[in-house]
């Protein structure tokens, strides 16, 4: 069973956004057995599932803050929300569960600060240090030509992980957030953007690489 965590310790980074939209993606383009935990007793993955139409394929969804993590057994992948604030110990347990991390990053001052640190704690925790997790940044809720998603990108290319895609601010995500679905699942005249951007991190999760 595959396991991919979406970590950042800056809250509103869109972790919880990125968690969902990976499990729609596994679940409708390759038609996986898909389990979400949601380690933040916030819910919001649970909240997503609930609303989730049964028209769409089924997500497992796991409450991880309070219920074992216990997936079914015919579980092809499970994705891990994960809420704000990890560090120290709690960072460390939740690292040994996992094989690949992607941490979502926001362009503004306060997000890439909060990112350096996180980042130095993370890159040195447990089985990331040993390699045996494997980590890739993406930047979330991009504005174009602005300045400080420049500064955003210079930031995290000089971070010896994989920079791997940006996603653009857009409503969309709003939309599918109301309705359970993913933008996988929404009308590709509306989202093939979006689509294109996923693009670069679909083929990550793909490879070797994002694999120990
Ligand atoms: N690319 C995007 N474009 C537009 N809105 C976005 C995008 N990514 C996230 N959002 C919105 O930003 C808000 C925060 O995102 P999200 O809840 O996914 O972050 P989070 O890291 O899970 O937050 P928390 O730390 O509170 O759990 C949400 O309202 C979400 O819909
Ligand atoms: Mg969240």
């Amino acid at each position: 069973m595959r396991s991919i965590m979406v970590l950042n310790a800056k809250g509103g980074s869109g972790k919880s956004t990125i968690a969902t939209n990976l499990a729609s993606y596994y679940a409708w383009e390759q038609e996986m057995n898909v389990a979400l935990a949601d380690f933040d007793p916030q819910g919001s993955s649970i909240a997503w599932l609930k609303a989730r139409d049964e028209k769409w394929p089924h997500i497992h969804g796991i409450a991880a803050w309070q219920e074992p993590l216990r997936p079914p057994k015919d579980t092809d992948i499970i994705i891990m929300d994960t809420p704000a604030r990890v560090k120290g110990k709690e960072l460390t347990t939740l690292v040994r569960r996992v094989e690949t991390i992607i941490v979502p990053v926001l362009p503004s001052p306060i997000d890439i600060r909060a990112a350096a640190d996180f980042m130095k704690e993370l890159l040195t925790t447990g089985k990331v240090s040993r390699k045996e997790t494997k980590v890739a940044v993406i930047a979330n809720r991009v504005r174009e030509n602005t300045l400080i998603y420049h500064t955003l990108k210079a930031f995290l290319k000089t971070l010896k992980i994989p920079f791997v895609t940006t996603l653009r601010d857009t409503q969309n995500y709003i939309r599918a957030e109301e309705r359970g679905v993913g933008i996988f699942e929404m009308a590709p005249s509306q989202v093939w953007q979006d689509l294109e951007q996923w693009e670069p991190l679909i083929r990550w999760l793909r490879s070797k690489r994002s694999q120990p």
